[in-house]
């Protein structure tokens, strides 16, 4: 399997399964390295305060069964710290290493798999590693096409927040719409004022309300809802982005739909652009003199011209997919018989993925942030602009 790093300076790799480990209990190991998740970080600067809570604390926003819309499935995500840190929880500039262990992979959970390993679950990637990986494709639970696979991604960006917080950079993720149902406009101090306060962590609190009535509806009817996160990046200074297959926005794309059940990204006005005119689409700039900078009227570009960040709030939307795995029949194949059959899946799953998926976007934007800086410094101190053109 290829591609499992991210980043081009500051990089992360990700390695582990959905239910890595469950094959391999021996007495002789401690259970917590049967299997499970490993980030690995590397770029990481000498000296940041990067302790397990900080990990954890971004961790346990992603990890299942917290809550009437996840998945039952009981994962405590703990993570450790295996290299890179030394005392006083400063890091020491070597790769961080972090584990997470896989617990919740008992006999039973696994069987429910073996029973229909060979058929593959519509809206899974099942058919597409059946392709790749032929019969050697790992069939519990999705392996590296599970949402379980995020984990590391969190772990791996929680580092990435640490080294941004000491900039001043914040990124946030919240839910604006689910199955339809839209929430009203939300602000940054909106998002920070109401972070987390109901189980979808949408900030509209009366919306969350008639959304989480509705995909329990959905969820006793055995079906499963979409919706759409955003993303707001605050404090981006201007000048991240390298033109022309290294700009921000693109490699922000890149980390966000490299996540599973993401089908779609806008910035800023996104597909509305396709409707207004230019004289609507246009953000017009003005020098502040207050702030010595450049600023923009509105933001419709969502933080960019020519891929660059231009200083305002990074403002990105994704859609989310309803989760694939319902309770309802479905017609699929047989892959081994090469047979068209029924499948009604019994395993664990979500009936909104929105509220697992905001924090994996969060750690793949504070990556690509973040790497974009090493690039867009490193290349700004071979190329000297003058201060004049760099403080705008
Ligand atoms: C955090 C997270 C949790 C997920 N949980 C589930 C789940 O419980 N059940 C499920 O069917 N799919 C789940 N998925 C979605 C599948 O992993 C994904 O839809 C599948 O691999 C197919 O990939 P695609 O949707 O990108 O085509 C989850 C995805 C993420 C990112």
């Amino acid at each position: 399997m290829l591609g499992n790093t991210f980043g081009r300076i500051f990089r992360v790799t990700t390695c582990g399964e959905s239910y890595s480990g469950g094959f391999n209990k021996k007495e002789d190991i401690p259970k917590e390295l049967y299997g499970g998740l490993i980030a690995i970080a590397d770029g990481v600067p000498p000296g940041i305060r990067l302790t397990p809570a900080m990990i954890q604390a971004e961790l346990d926003k992603r990890k299942p069964g917290q809550s009437k819309l996840d998945s039952p499935r009981k994962e405590t995500d703990r993570v450790y710290i295996f290299s890179g840190v030394m005392e006083d929880s400063l890091t020491t500039g070597a790769p961080v290493g972090l584990v997470i262990p896989n617990v919740d992979i008992e006999e039973i959970h696994i069987n429910q798999y073996r029973d229909y390993k060979d058929v593959v679950r519509p809206g899974h990637a099942e058919f597409t590693f059946f392709k790749k990986y032929g019969e050697y494709a790992d069939w519990v639970g999705a392996g590296r096409a599970s949402g379980r696979e995020t984990a590391g991604r969190v772990a791996g960006g929680a580092v990435a927040k640490a080294i941004l917080d000491t900039m001043g950079i914040d990124v946030i993720g919240f839910v604006v719409e689910s199955h339809g149902i839209k929430a009203g406009p939300v602000s940054y101090e909106l998002a920070k004022a109401n972070y987390r306060k109901n189980e979808l962590n949408c900030p509209d609190l009366e919306a969350a309300g008639v959304m989480i009535d509705d995909i329990m509806k959905v969820k006793d009817e055995g079906d499963t809802c979409g919706g759409i996160v955003e993303i707001i990046a605050k404090g981006v200074p201007s000048g991240l982005g390298e033109p022309v297959f290294d700009k921000l926005s693109a490699t922000i794309s890149h980390g966000i739909m490299s996540i599973g059940a993401i089908k779609g990204i806008e910035f800023g006005a996104g597909f509305g652009h396709a409707v207004m005119k230019g004289s609507e689409s246009n953000d017009e700039p003005y020098y502040d003199k207050e702030s010595g900078k450049v600023k923009f009227k509105t933001n419709n570009s969502g933080g960019f011209l020519g891929g660059i960040s231009n200083g305002e709030e990074i403002r990105i939307r994704v859609a989310v997919k309803p989760t694939p795995t319902i309770s309802l029949r479905q017609s699929t194949v047989n892959m081994a018989k090469l047979e068209n059959t029924i499948l009604q899946p019994i395993t664990r799953r979500d009936p909104s993925l929105c509220p697992r998926i905001y924090p994996v976007c969060e750690a793949m934007v504070r990556m690509a942030i973040l790497d974009a800086i090493y690039m867009a410094k490193g290349y700004s101190a071979v190329a000297g602009i003058s201060e004049k053109w760099e403080k705008l």
